[in-house]
């Protein structure tokens, strides 16, 4: 039924947001040709009120960023590891993703040197399951207390709201357990050449438990089946300039053109037991396991074929958070993980509401039988009883069926203090294997070259003076040439 209104050439007729025919897109009511406007045209009131009201509130962190829709394809047999229904042996799941930068803000450039997030939804059987990484395997801290700060210092400064690389060294330099992350940042895949190019980890530790409980710790790998490609610092900057949109429209174009990007899932997986003695805190978020000690098992492919046909409904309401884990799925000691599994639900309900589950990117395929009730936006009905437990027929958990098993035992008074010192637990051995194991000569000299830049670009003493004493604690070699490098600089 489209009304009793037949635009000449057949359109569909323009109607209020209450489905009114209107009678005009151009012209407002006025008091004659020339006269005043008139309060009751509720249309033209509808338009500009609507207007005012377009931009939600832009993700904290992560703000600027797209993504596409494809699926989850199971391919190896890992039921040894997990119950979890979306990775039983064939099981095809519908997926959403979304890549972003951290830092900068809705508008800003695709192409800066940044950590890309690497968000995906599961709409499994058994409920979301939401895998919220990033393209590194480690991040800059590991303890959430710094999330907030770390943040800050990335962003803008309080008095003329500029980004400041002093900030960033002068935060850096004091949190050592950086290096790591900053040694991968300022290499070549600090700079993707696309969305498509880059892998995706959940960088956490996590944990499986299979069907009959058994558990293991586990850390997720999406390797892209198109290749690793980056962009140099002047290409990244070239591009910011030209074109800050570019990996938005690269994602976009490849999926409309039919060139379907793909990820290989692998695994590593570590015996529940092992933890204990691993000469390395295995939930160490700077660190990663070394895959001659847990190799990388295949799990299955990721594959992206649909794109958003509205933006601000598909991705910009998109809600990620890792508290969504489905059964065969557990969180792990990692306290980094542990304030996080906090903060992404928080963050939805600040900046979509508290019924954001019920946005359509967001609910879940699986029924809904939850008591949650009433709210602002609450569309889906709910029913009696509203309250649990009921013997009127409500839902019921079954704990049984749904065991709290994917935990692990812990006891200690409680203190503030960083985690124990393991044998191999040091700030900066495995970025020293990143640049002298992984990295090739031409990308340490890159490397080298946009860590100068970048410490040319405003950092000032006492924090350079650190600056340099951190690189040098990472590899004195490319300390000592950073080192010179900023002072034949400076001259
Ligand atoms: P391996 O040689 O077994 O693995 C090295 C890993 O580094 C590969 O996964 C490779 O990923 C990745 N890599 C290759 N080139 C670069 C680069 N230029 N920048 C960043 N990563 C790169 O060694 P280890 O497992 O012992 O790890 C050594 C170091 O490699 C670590 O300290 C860490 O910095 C880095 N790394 C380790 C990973 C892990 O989970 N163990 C994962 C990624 C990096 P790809 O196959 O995609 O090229
Ligand atoms: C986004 C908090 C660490 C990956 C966000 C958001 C918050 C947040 C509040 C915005 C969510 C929104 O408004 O939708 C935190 C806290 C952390 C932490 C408190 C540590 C204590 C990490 C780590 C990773 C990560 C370690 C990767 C391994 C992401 C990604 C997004 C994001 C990918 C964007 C999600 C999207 O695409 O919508 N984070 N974060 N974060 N974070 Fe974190």
């Amino acid at each position: 039924m489209e009304g009793n209104i037949v635009t000449s050439d057949n359109r569909k007729p323009t109607t209020t947001d209450a489905g009114i025919p209107v009678a005009s897109d151009e012209h407002s009511l006025s008091v004659g040709p020339d006269g005043p406007i008139v309060m009751h045209d509720h249309y033209l009131i509808e338009q500009m009120a609507n207007f005012n009201r377009e931009r939600i509130p832009e993700r904290q962190p992560h703000a600027k960023g797209s993504g596409a829709f494809g699926h989850f394809v199971v391919t190896e047999d890992v039921s040894r590891y997990t119950r979890a229904a979306v990775f039983q042996p064939g099981t095809r799941t519908d997926v959403a993703i979304r890549f972003s930068t951290v830092a900068g803000e809705r508008g800003s450039p695709d192409t800066w040197r940044d950590p890309r997030g690497f968000s995906l939804k599961f709409y499994t059987s058994e409920g979301n399951y939401d895998m919220v990484g990033n393209n590194t395997p480690v991040f800059f801290i590991r303890d959430p207390m710094k999330f907030q700060h770390f943040i800050r210092s990335q962003k803008r400064r309080a008095d003329n709201n500029l980004r400041d690389h002093d900030m960033q060294w002068d935060f850096w330099t004091l949190s050592p357990e950086s290096a790591h992350q900053v040694t991968w940042l300022m290499g070549d895949r600090g700079i993707p050449k696309t969305w498509r190019h880059m892998n995706g980890y959940s960088s956490h530790t996590y944990m499986w438990a299979n069907a009959q409980g058994e558990k293991f710790w586990v850390k997720y790998h999406f390797k892209t089946d198109q290749g690793i490609e980056c962009l140099t610092q002047e290409e990244g900057d070239r591009l910011s300039s030209g074109d800050g949109d570019y990996h938005t429209r690269d994602l976009f174009d490849a999926i409309q053109r039919g060139d379907y990007p793909s990820w290989t899932l692998y695994m590593q997986v570590m015996p529940f037991e092992e933890a204990e003695t691993y000469r390395l805190n295995p939930f160490d978020l700077t660190k990663v396991w070394p895959h001659e000690d847990y190799p990388l098992i295949k799990v299955g492919k990721l594959t992206l074929d649909r794109n958003p046909t509205d933006h601000h409904t598909e991705i910009e309401q998109l809600a990620f958070e890792p508290n969504n884990l489905v059964p065969g799925i557990g969180t792990s000691p990692d306290k980094m993980l542990i304030g996080r599994i906090f903060s992404y639900a928080d963050a939805h309900r600040a900046r979509l509401g508290v019924n954001y589950k019920q946005i359509p990117v967001n609910a879940p395929v699986a029924p809904v039988h939850s008591y949650s009730k009433d709210g602002a936006m609450r569309v889906q009905k709910v029913s009696d009883p509203v309250y649990a437990p009921n013997s009127k027929g409500g839902p019921a958990a079954d704990g049984e069926r749904y065991p709290t098993d994917s935990t692990w035992q812990t006891s200690g008074q409680m203190v503030r203090a960083p985690y124990t010192l393991r044998q191999d637990d040091d700030d900066f051995s495995q970025a020293n294997d990143l640049i002298n194991k992984v990295m090739d000569q031409s990308e340490r000299d890159r490397l080298v070259s946009n860590v100068v830049g970048h410490l040319c670009g405003g950092v000032s003493e006492p924090v350079l003076e650190r600056a340099f004493e951190y690189w040098r604690n990472i590899d004195a070699t490319i300390g000592q040439r950073i080192e010179e490098g900023v002072r034949a600089n400076k001259g």
